[in-house]
C-alpha cells in the first residue's frame, strides 16, 4: 500500500522512529513517503491511501502534552482536508516522567477524527526512545503489526 508518514521532531528521535517505521513497512512491501511536517502539504495528505502522523509531546505556554509547534502549523494548514474515511494511525514520542505522557497523541487522534479519517490501528506511545532499549523494539513491533494489518 502507498503510505504517507508525516512527523515533527525537535531533537531527532521522532525522525528516527519515523524512519524505523518506514523501513519496516518497506521491507514488508509497502511504499512509504516520509515527510517532515514543515514541508508536507494538504494535497499529499488527500492523495495518500494510508496516512500516519507522528509527533513528540512538548510544552508551550506552561502547558504540557502538546505537539510541537510545527505539527500544530501542519494541522492548521490541513484544516480543510476531508479524509473521507481514509485509514490512518498515529504515533507519539514522549517521556513518562511528564504528567501528560505522550499527550500529543490525543491531539493528533482528534485531528484525524475531526477531518473524517478512520483510526484503523491503535496509536503507539513511545517512552524514552534514546534512553530505553525496549523503545526501539516497541516501534519495530508496532510497525510489523501495522504492516500485517494493512497488507
Ligand atoms: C521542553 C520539553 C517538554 C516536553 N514535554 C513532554 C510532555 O508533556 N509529555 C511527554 O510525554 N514528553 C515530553 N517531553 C519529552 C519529549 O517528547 C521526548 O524527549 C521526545 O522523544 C522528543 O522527541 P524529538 O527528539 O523528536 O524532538 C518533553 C521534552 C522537552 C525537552
Amino acid at each position: 500500500m502507498n503510505i504517507l508518514l508525516v512527523y515533527a521532531t525537535n531533537s531527532g528521535s521522532t525522525a528516527a522512529a519515523a524512519q524505523l517505521i518506514a523501513d519496516v513497512l518497506t521491507a514488508k512491501g509497502h511504499i512509504v513517503s516520509v515527510k517532515d511536517a514543515k514541508i508536507a502539504t494538504p494535497e499529499e495528505v488527500t492523495a495518500a491511501p494510508f496516512f500516519i502522523l507522528g509527533s513528540p509531546s512538548w510544552d508551550h505556554d506552561g502547558l504540557e502534552g502538546q505537539p510541537l509547534p510545527e505539527m500544530e502549523e501542519f494541522i492548521t494548514r490541513c484544516k480543510d482536508v476531508q479524509l473521507n474515511g481514509k485509514p490512518c494511525t498515529v504515533f507519539g514520542l514522549g517521556d513518562s516522567s511528564y504528567t501528560y505522557f505522550c499527550g500529543a497523541v490525543t491531539y493528533l487522534e482528534a485531528f484525524i477524527k475531526r477531518t473524517g479519517g478512520t483510526l484503523t490501528f491503535p496509536s503507539l506511545k513511545v517512552d524514552g526512545f534514546y534512553m530505553k532499549p525496549e523503545a526501539g523494539e516497541n516501534v519495530t513491533k508496532w510497525a510489523n503489526e501495522l504492516a500485517e494489518k494493512i497488507k
